[in-house]
């Protein structure tokens, strides 16, 4: 199905694949090491499985979580003027593209200017990454797509990107936010090492605000992100044999002043016994108990521009909404 979809673009979209992909832990062997340690942990990457993946797309949609929303705003108010700041004729290149939905606006802006445009997403997920490729190239007749199935780290350390002309790089998303600020720092610092002086980067990045508005963007009222969270769970007992009952946990997301992070959480209900035999665990939860599933931090634009400087990056300009909840940042690499 892969090649018979590529091959109706062959002329304008190729996928590079990860040469020597690292061995990465399993899900299983990842539960075993997390969940079995104290404090009990899940990486927020067992998030996006078929059923997660939607509810993170109805996430996008909730009024609550104003992120999307606004960053779509910014790019269609600002993204003829962002291109404009950088001379051309420019390819994009685009960290943990997704559906590159939101990228749309910034092909439209470039197209506008220049006859071609090479477009290069890196994606972890093949068929993500396939998908969104293949639906752009159906959409612009003067697009080429040379796309990674790669995590984005060995990629850029490998410098396994070959553009031809200045690079705008699109960092979307508030994915930024989903590392810690030590691995924020170095991706950047990969970021700017793989691209060349006048290279330029868009970074969407959440602000630090009133704490309520946060946690109502991560604790909706709709119940969407708790389903969300419970997915894990859910996740795990169909794939791991495991005998969670999903009742017997409830969510909690809460600001973390210390760690400048809305940390969400599945909190035990009492105490209870759970079995994950592929996991090979077997775990007395006790009442309120909770596993750490997900940080998602925030800045204020300093300290963005801060881990920007630090990484090679010179902020050029921000936007942000009159509500100053969301910003694009706008950097060269000096
Ligand atoms: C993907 N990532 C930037 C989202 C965030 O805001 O941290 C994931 C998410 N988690 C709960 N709601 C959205």
């Amino acid at each position: 199905m892969f090649s018979t979809a590529t091959g109706a673009y062959s002329d304008r979209f190729a996928l590079h694949r990860d040469p020597s992909p690292a061995r990465v832990a399993t899900f299983a062997e990842d539960v075993r090491s997390s969940l079995g340690a104290r404090p009990r942990s899940l990486s927020p990457k067992y998030f996006y499985d078929d059923l997660g993946s939607a509810l993170f797309e109805a996430i996008t949609r909730l009024p609550e979580y104003y992120l999307t929303r606004i960053e779509r705003d910014l790019l269609a108010t600002y993204g003829r003027e962002i291109v404009a700041g950088f001379e051309g004729p420019l390819e994009l290149v685009e960290l943990g593209s997704g559906s590159a939905q939101k990228t749309r606006l910034l092909i439209d802006a470039i197209l506008e200017r220049q006859g071609r445009l090479t477009y290069h997403p890196i994606d972890i997920s093949a068929d993500a990454v396939t998908e969104s490729a293949l639906a752009l190239a159906a959409s612009y007749e003067r697009l080429n797509v040379i796309a990674y199935a790669s995590d984005y780290f060995p990629l850029l350390r490998d410098k396994r990107l070959t553009p031809n002309d200045r690079v705008l790089a699109l960092f979307l998303g508030s994915n930024i936010g989903n590392f810690t600020p030590v691995v924020a720092r170095q991706l950047l610092r990969l970021l700017s090492d793989a691209l060349s002086p006048g290279d330029g980067l868009v970074l969407g990045y959440d602000l630090k605000k009133d704490p309520t508005i946060l946690e109502l963007a991560y604790d909706d009222p709709t119940g969407v992100t708790a389903a969300f969270n419970k997915n894990l769970l859910a996740r795990m007992n169909r794939e791991l044999n495991a005998d969670f009952d999903l009742r017997a946990f409830r969510f909690a997301a809460r600001w973390s002043e210390e760690h400048g992070a809305v940390e969400s959480f599945l909190v035990s209900e009492r105490t209870q016994r759970v079995r994950i035999p592929a996991a090979g665990l077997d775990i007395v939860f006790a009442s309120d108990e909770t596993i750490h599933t997900e940080s998602s931090y925030k800045f204020t634009r300093e300290e963005i521009a801060a881990l920007a400087r630090d990484s090679g990056l010179h902020e050029k300009t921000t936007y942000s909404d009159s509500g100053g909840r969301y910003a694009l940042g706008i950097f060269t690499v000096v």
